[in-house]
C-alpha cells in the first residue's frame, strides 16, 4: 500500500478561528456553499442540540445555503445493541428538525436516514481502502465513545463508522459540516479521504470537495447535573418534547451550590453559571447581568427565572412539535421527498468515481 501523509487533527483554537473566516464568507456568498450535517436517531432532541447545533443549521438554512440533513441510522448499530426504536426515532428527530425552523418545503433543504440512500453506502467500499487500521485505531472520538458504550467486543462498524461518515459527507458533496468539537476528529478524515481519493484517482480533475467544519458558538451545554455534558443518557436533559411541568420539576431538581448570591462564574460555579448560560440563550440578555439582577435571591430565583424563560422560548416550537405529531403521513412524504433528492446526488457522485476508478463497463 502506498505511503499515506499523516492525519493531522490540529487544534481546537485553529479550528475555530478558520471557522470564524467560514462564517463570514457564508454570509457573503451563501450559493457557493453545500452544508451536510447530521444526527444518530438515538432519541428526541434536548435542550443541548437545540442551542448546541440545531440553531446553527436554522440560521444558515435562513441564509438560503443548501441543506442535506442525514439521519445516521445504520451508526445506531455501532455502540449499541437496541435497534427496537430506529424507526420512531427517525420520524420523531425529523419532527424536532422542523419545529425548530428547518423548513423541508423550501426547496433547498433536504432530511433522509441514510439506510435509504444505497449509492451513499457504496462509497465506503473505495473509502475503506484509502486508510489503514492504525488510523481508525487512532481516533480519540471513537476511543472515547468505546469506553462509554461499556462493551467489551467492540464491532468493526465502530472502528469503521467515521469512513461511514466521510461517505455521508461527500456523497454529495458536501463542503460545510456544522459540528461539535467531538466530531473535529471525523471532519479530519473526511478531509483526508477527499484528498487521498482525489490524488489516487483524479489527479487532473478533484472528484470531492474538503468539507470545512463550522463550529458552534454556543458553549458546550451541562446537564442539570452540572457537572457532565447535557445528554438524554445521562438522565439530565431537558427534551424539546418535554411539557411545560416536566420542565419546570427538571428545573427544580437541578443541582447548584451553597453560595447564596449569584454570580457567573464558570470555572468555580458551574452549576449556577449553567442555568445562566441557559436563561441568556433563551433570552439573550448577557449571563453576567443576569447574575446581577438576581444575586440575593439566590438559587430560588435562578431557578424560577430559568423555567419562565425556557417554556416561554419552547413554547411556538412545542406548538409546532404537536401539530407535526398528528400528522405523521407529511412526516413520511418529507422523508421520501429527502430520500430522492438525496439518491439523485448519491448516483450521480457514484458514477462519477465509478469512472476515475475505471471500473466502467
Ligand atoms: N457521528 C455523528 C454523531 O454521532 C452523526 C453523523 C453521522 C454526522 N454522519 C454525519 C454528523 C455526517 C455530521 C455529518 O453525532
Amino acid at each position: 500500500m502506498a505511503d499515506f501523509e499523516k492525519i493531522e487533527y490540529g487544534t481546537y483554537e485553529a479550528a475555530l478561528e478558520k471557522s470564524r473566516e467560514l462564517e463570514i464568507n457564508l454570509v457573503k456568498n451563501p450559493e457557493k456553499y453545500r452544508v451536510l450535517t447530521g444526527d444518530r436517531p438515538t432519541g428526541r432532541l434536548h435542550i443541548g442540540h437545540l442551542f448546541g447545533s440545531l440553531q446553527n443549521r436554522v440560521n444558515l438554512h435562513k441564509l438560503g445555503v443548501q441543506t442535506y440533513i442525514v439521519i445516521a441510522d445504520y451508526q445506531v448499530l455501532t455502540d449499541r445493541d437496541t435497534f427496537e426504536n430506529i424507526s420512531d426515532n427517525i420520524k420523531q428527530l425529523t419532527i424536532d428538525y422542523i419545529a425548530a425552523g428547518i423548513d423541508p418545503e423550501d426547496g433547498k433543504t433536504f432530511i433522509f436516514p441514510h439506510s435509504h440512500v444505497p449509492e451513499l453506502n457504496q462509497l465506503l467500499l473505495p473509502f475503506l481502502t484509502l486508510v489503514t487500521n492504525a488510523e481508525l485505531d487512532r481516533n480519540p472520538t471513537v476511543k472515547e465513545e468505546i469506553q462509554a458504550s461499556g462493551q467489551k467486543r467492540i464491532n468493526a462498524g465502530m472502528y469503521t463508522y467515521p469512513v461511514h461518515q466521510a461517505a455521508d459527507i461527500l456523497f454529495c458533496k458536501g463542503n460545510v459540516v456544522p459540528v461539535g468539537k467531538d466530531q473535529l476528529p471525523h471532519l479530519e478524515l473526511t478531509r483526508t479521504i477527499a484528498r487521498r481519493f482525489n490524488e489516487k484517482f483524479a489527479n487532473r480533475q478533484p472528484v470531492f470537495p474538503e468539507p470545512q467544519p463550522l463550529l458552534s458558538k454556543a458553549p458546550l451545554i451541562l446537564g442539570l447535573d452540572g457537572s457532565q455534558k447535557m445528554s438524554k443518557s445521562r438522565n439530565n436533559a431537558i427534551m424539546l418534547s418535554a411539557t411545560e411541568d416536566e420542565t419546570a420539576s427538571l428545573i427544580k431538581k437541578a443541582k447548584t451550590d451553597s453560595q447564596r448570591t449569584i454570580t457567573y462564574d464558570p470555572d468555580n460555579r458551574p452549576e449556577v453559571s449553567n442555568l445562566l448560560m441557559l436563561i441568556s440563550l433563551a433570552t439573550g440578555e448577557a449571563p453576567e447581568l443576569i447574575a446581577e439582577r438576581i444575586g440575593d435571591g439566590g438559587a430560588g430565583q435562578l431557578k424560577r427565572e430559568l423555567t419562565e424563560a425556557l417554556n416561554e422560548y419552547l413554547r411556538p416550537i412545542r406548538a409546532r412539535r404537536k401539530e407535526l405529531e398528528s400528522d405523521m403521513e407529511y412526516i413520511r412524504k418529507t422523508l421520501r421527498n429527502g430520500i430522492a433528492e438525496a439518491r439523485k446526488v448519491a448516483e450521480a457522485t457514484l458514477s462519477e468515481v465509478r469512472k476515475v476508478m475505471n471500473m466502467e463497463i
